[in-house]
């Protein structure tokens, strides 16, 4: 599984993300689905893992977010918490496991904890989710709320559209930060706002603001990983807020087709991928084969 780095960085915790937000360093997060996207993503040096509920559309193959379940989440959020040293991890509580009440969503966030080895929970929402923050973080779980975009409520929005377009949406985004840093988020994902409100918000806060879609006023950034690293097929639409940094699908494609190639050719397995046996107890093998 590759070899361990010499001096492996220390464990990013919660005082390490305010340490870094007070002197102004930018925080870094990305999405982790499994075992292996988790593993590259701590040795790239990243300081927060989100087990994204993006996981149901990029990994799963599902229509949207809202299709995933609580369980399927905790399994990807125990194969990313296996593979994680230092990063901060996070796990994003899907809908309908939540929203009911307070007691509902620390249920579910201590599940996140217990099964899913999550150090913190993300959950989507503003004004309306804060006496659950309140409950989840009042029994020491770190919640980072999620505003602006919310995918989870994609059909109120009428698509995934941008908010925060006209004074009074851009005040309701304010509203909503200021109550999820008065509930105790230790942070707040900004998506798809415009930039200068953002930023704007940024600066009202004491808490750091991951921006994805949401322009470089932002604490920190966050963008899944299948995305950025270019690891789908090509022709699938990607969000304008998305850099692509690399194109993993074509390596792989690359790999996979030479590795077809070379079976149907009979070029793999060559001799150096292939165990040897001593001479003569492969001749008293073929001996006692001999009329089977
Ligand atoms: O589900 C997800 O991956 C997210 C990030 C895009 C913030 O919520």
């Amino acid at each position: 599984m590759g070899t361990p780095p010499a001096n492996p960085r220390k464990q990013v915790t919660i005082p390490t993300l305010k340490k870094m937000h007070r002197g102004g360093e930018p925080i870094t997060m990305i999405t982790a689905h499994d075992f292996p996207s988790a593993h590259v993503a701590d040795a790239a040096g990243v300081d927060v893992i989100l087990v994204g509920d993006s996981l149901a559309m990029v990994a799963l193959g599902m229509e949207d977010t809202s299709e995933v379940l609580l369980e399927e989440m905790l399994l990807h959020c125990r194969s990313v918490a296996r593979a994680t040293k230092a990063a901060f991890t996070i796990g994003d509580l899907p809908m309908g496991s939540y929203e009911i009440s307070p007691t509902q969503a620390l249920e579910t966030a201590i599940r996140f904890k217990k099964d899913g080895r999550m150090q913190g929970v993300k959950l989507e929402g503003g004004q309306e989710m804060v006496s659950s923050i309140e409950k989840i973080v009042g029994v020491g779980i770190p919640v980072l709320g999620h505003i602006g975009l919310t995918p989870q409520r994609q059909h109120m929005f009428g698509g995934f559209r941008v908010q925060g377009k006209t004074k009074d949406s851009a005040e309701k985004v304010l509203e909503d930060a200021l109550a999820l840093q008065e509930a105790g988020c230790f942070a707040l994902v900004i998506e798809a706002v415009p930039a200068e409100v953002a930023a704007l918000i940024t600066q009202k806060l004491s808490i750091p603001t991951i921006g994805i879609g949401a322009g470089n006023g932002c604490s920190g950034q966050v963008l899944v990983q299948v995305d950025m690293t270019g690891n789908f097929p090509p022709g699938r639409r990607i969000p304008k807020f998305v850099k692509q940094y690399g194109n993993v699908w074509s390596e792989s494609l690359r790999a996979i087709e030479a590795y077809r190639d070379e079976v149907k050719s009979r070029q793999y397995p060559a001799p150096e991928h292939t165990y040897d046996m001593p001479k003569q107890e492969f001749e008293m093998f073929v001996e006692a084969t001999k009329g089977v």
